[in-house]
């Protein structure tokens, strides 16, 4: 029996949902424990290539139940909208393959509305959310006033709820009344009904059964609403610790943490990013990342790798090995920079993360000069054929963070992998 949370170690977009397909092989579940459809994992198998929001990447595998825990939030319209495209591409989402939590609370249109107002009225100081309804939904959760699935499942309750909500002020400019969102997700819960149970029960049976337990997270570290650089977070718990809650396993349960992150930074929406490349470095990061947001279609920031921000991520999570993505973005580069620390403006130098906004948003990056390899790495499956630069790098990275690297991705497909442990080693 094995229990792997797969964390994202950055801002998200780390490649989580290729990870989790490639560790999902030999899986019987993979549970979603935060976040909601402002999630995007694009993952590739053979020619095609999914776009997953809310439905856990696991969902690729025929063998694999995918779960969404209590911890998620979720959108209805969105959830339905990406079962029915799956669908189209032969995926097929039968209440035995996919089960969501009864306890998990429901985005409803107003809370889509109140994400887009509260937006417009931070003025200059927008956090660029996704505009998907997570933080009011969130809010709702943390207030006591939250519509859950079972609620949708009981009209009278359901009714009550929407009629004690906190939406005055957008009901009437969303063109929606209490009554028709009432009637249309009455209906919505009807039909998501096969798939709702209690996802907790489920999990710790699987577990208590001997089975191999994926627990995947959406989002990145440095988005978690504790641990990340507030305010510019997303509403709920990325890191490892979300986990257990987000789900409801007991923190005695799991083997393994699992860090993925890219061989250097990107981050979408506003906040202080020190490694950020304004310039050429940072557009043939994003041109030869085709780093290009999947839920929004922004484009992504670019940077260095940080060392200092891995090595929390390392920290705050517990990670027991890291993937590292992205490495054959990289491959023309003659020079790749890595930050080792950082330097505020009356020469202060920090070595560790700084939790107050305003030092992170002022440190200038401190980097190593690390040789480029400029030669093509995307075919690559086994560590020993890299260029010695990149053994070099990967190396490096190791040592900095101080836990092992596990898997190496050089390109998007499931074959574009170098594994360093043994599969069947994994969590053991
Ligand atoms: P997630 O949100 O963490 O699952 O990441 P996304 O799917 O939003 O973004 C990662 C993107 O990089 C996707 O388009 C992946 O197909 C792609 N990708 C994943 N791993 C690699 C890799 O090793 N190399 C390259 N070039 N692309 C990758
Ligand atoms: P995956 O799972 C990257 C960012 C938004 C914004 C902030 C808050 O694909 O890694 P929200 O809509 O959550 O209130 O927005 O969080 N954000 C992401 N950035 N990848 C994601 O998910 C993200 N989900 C939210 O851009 O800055
Ligand atoms: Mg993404």
């Amino acid at each position: 029996m094995t229990v792997t949370i797969i964390v994202g170690a950055q801002w998200g977009d780390e490649g989580k949902g290729k990870i989790t397909d490639i560790l999902a092989e030999k899986v019987n579940l993979v549970v979603r424990y935060q976040g909601g459809n402002n999630a995007g994992h694009t993952v590739v198998v053979g020619d095609k290539k999914f776009k997953l929001h809310l439905i856990p990447s696991g969902i690729l595998y025929d063998s694999c139940v995918s779960v969404l825990g209590n911890g998620v939030v979720v959108d209805p319209e969105g959830l339905l909208g990406e079962i029915d495209s799956l669908a189209k591409e032969g995926v097929s989402i039968s209440p035995h393959k996919f089960k969501i939590s009864s306890i998990a609370h429901v985005i409803l249109p107003f809370h889509r509305a109140l994400d887009q107002q509260q937006e417009s009225l931070r003025g200059g100081n927008k956090i660029g959310t996704t505009g998907r309804g997570i933080g009011p939904t969130y809010t709702d959760k943390i207030s006591r006033r939250g519509v859950r699935l079972l609620d949708l499942l009981n009209p009278s309750r359901f009714k009550t709820l929407l009629e004690q909500g906190n939406w005055s002020d957008v009901v009437p400019q969303s063109g929606l009344t209490i009554d028709s969102v009432w009637r249309h997700y009455t209906e919505l819960g009807q039909r998501l009904a096969p798939y709702i149970t209690d996802t907790s029960l489920l999990v710790n049976q699987a577990i208590d059964a001997g089975q191999h337990v994926i627990l995947e997270g959406a989002q990145g570290t440095f988005l978690d609403v504790d641990h990340g650089t507030y305010p510019f977070v997303t509403s709920s718990s990325p890191i490892a610790g979300g986990a257990c809650t987000g789900v409801g396993i007991g923190p005695n349960r799991v083997n393994r943490v699992v860090g993925v992150a890219k061989a250097y930074v990107t981050r979408v929406g506003a906040g202080p990013f020190p490694t950020e490349q304004c310039n050429e470095i940072g557009t043939l990061l994003q041109v030869r990342g085709a780093e290009v947001g999947t839920t929004t279609n922004r484009t992504r920031r670019c940077g260095w790798l940080d060392m200092v921000c891995l090595k929390y991520a390392v920290r705050v999570n517990g990670f027991t090995d890291i993937c590292l993505t992205k490495l054959d973005v990289l491959d023309e580069f003659k020079e790749i920079l890595v930050c080792t620390g950082y330097r505020f403006p009356d020469g202060r130098i920090i070595h560790e993360f700084p939790l107050d906004y305003d030092d992170f948003a002022q440190v200038e990056p401190l980097y190593e000069v690390l040789p480029g390899w400029q030669s093509d790495t995307s075919g690559l499956t086994d560590f020993a054929d890299l260029p010695p630069q990149a053994k070099h790098y990967i190396q490096y990275v190791e040592q900095m963070a101080g836990v092992p690297i596990s898997l190496i991705s050089v390109g998007s497909r499931r074959n574009q992998t170098i594994r360093l442990i043994p599969i069947e080693t994994e969590g053991k």
